[in-house]
């Protein structure tokens, strides 16, 4: 299946063909130049996406080489109006649009596999539920489910625990089932008292974070978010010894990237703090993009890996394989995401497009110095960058704010907002010395 995609900004163009790469099988040509896509048209084209700027400033010509050459490709326009015959991508929400194309009839029938995935979803928060949301799948292997639970059936912890003492540990619910579930948690989570249910805390938000990774940002699913950021807010607050909140809120069961978002939520908050942002937009702006920053990750694991080599100084830009090269644009893609969404407070995408750079300008995907980065920015990369360290530290009780501060390195945190950032850190009692 070969498709070819025209829109004028390169950045965007670039990041369409990357994205598109990395959730199918097509073979994708990308580009920002008319030419290119004049040269692309001589081979069949099943699909050509484009930018309806190209229409309305008579920039037709590729389409109408397209409709000549290839009257049976599939035309995706990308703009705000619809067009007889023609697929729409809404640009304001292009990573998600992309994402629902996959699985559009015409989509499926020229690649032939469907995109759909199950989520995972915690056998401890069917149970808080006390009733199963969706049908409840377990997964046998790759592409291998069998449906373990119906929609409705009452799961209390008698069936948590059968369940659990198997050694299963997650639950799978179908993609098209994400919207209703969460209905279910909005009462749960507005009725509950952070300092008396923690551990709901971390289930609800790693589940949150795979609905809206695959399902994107609709309205339910964003006001369940808030709700469950409002909830890690609280959770916080009420354990301001970062260990002990570490100990509370999570099971050995919680993902790495749920422990990852929920720590750097704690110290960067704890640092605002000290720096006097005291304000609830300021806590909301970095629980949120906590929640967020790498939503757009190709494969989750990777953030580690990837943050410890670009902090060792390792050049990520050049040569690299094109899942690296995925990797090093999903802070872009992140912000572009999570852009002009109702309950994401302003200026969050900033933080996103911000959270791998680092101050002497050996980050990604802009490689900004320390002066062009900004305030809060400075303070999520310092956090970021704590939080790394101390997931590899091992267990919470080992962890002194002398070793995090030496393997941080004090020298490389100056210019710009660090230094402040920096001084943060050392004065917020995270842990003991
Ligand atoms: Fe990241
Ligand atoms: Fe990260």
């Amino acid at each position: 299946m070969k498709v070819l995609v025209l829109e004028q900004t390169a950045e965007l163009a670039e990041l369409i063909g990357l994205y598109l790469s990395s959730i199918s099988s097509a073979e994708v040509t990308a580009t920002h130049r008319t030419e290119d896509v004049m040269e692309g048209l001589k081979a069949p084209v099943d699909v050509f996406i484009f930018n309806q700027q190209f229409m309305a400033a008579g920039v037709d010509a590729a389409y109408k080489e397209c409709l000549a050459r290839n009257p049976r490709a599939a035309m995706v326009i990308i703009g705000e109006k619809a067009q007889d015959g023609h697929y729409l991508l809404q640009s304001s929400n292009l990573v998600q649009e992309i994402k629902e194309m996959t699985k559009a009839p015409f989509w499926r029938g020229l690649s032939g596999k469907p995109a759909e995935l199950p989520l995972p979803l915690s056998p401890y928060l069917v149970y808080r539920l006390g009733v199963c949301p969706a049908d409840l799948f377990l997964k046998l292997g790759d592409n291998n489910w069998v449906k373990l639970f119906h929609r409705g059936s009452p799961f209390g912890e008698e069936e948590q625990k059968k369940f659990e003492s198997k050694g299963l540990r997650e639950f799978y619910v179908l993609a098209e089932d994400v919207q209703k579930t969460m209905g279910y948690f909005e009462d749960l989570l507005s009725a509950l008292k952070a300092s008396e249910d923690v551990p709901l805390i971390a289930d609800a938000s790693e589940f949150i974070w795979h609905a809206l990774k695959e399902n994107g940002f609709h309205e339910e699913i964003q006001r369940v978010a808030h709700l469950a950021v409002k909830q890690s807010l609280a959770a916080v607050r009420k354990d301001p010894e970062l260990a002990s909140f570490v100990e509370k809120i999570f099971r050995p069961e919680h993902a790495w990237m749920v422990r990852h978002n929920l720590i750097i939520t704690h110290i960067a908050c704890a640092m605002a703090t000290q720096l006097g942002w005291t304000s609830e937009q300021t806590y909301m702006k970095i629980a949120t993009a906590a929640l967020l920053h790498d939503l757009a990750l190709p494969r989750h694991d990777m953030d580690e890996e990837i943050w410890l080599l670009s902090a060792s100084g390792e050049k990520l830009k050049e040569g690299m394989d094109p899942e690296v090269k995925a990797f090093l644009q999903h802070p872009i893609e992140g912000a572009q995401m999570i852009r002009r969404h109702k309950l994401i407070p302003p200026d969050t995408d900033k933080i996103l497009l911000e959270h791998h750079e680092l101050p002497e300008g050996g980050g990604f995907p802009r490689g900004l110095t320390a002066p062009q980065i900004s305030p809060l920015g400075a303070v999520f990369i310092l956090a970021h960058a704590s939080a790394t360290i101390l997931l590899q530290e091992g267990h919470p009780t080992k962890w002194r704010m002398t070793a995090l501060l030496e393997r941080l390195t004090a020298s490389r945190w100056h210019g710009g907002h660090f230094g402040k950032a920096w001084q943060a850190l050392e004065k917020s009692e995270l842990f003991p010395k």
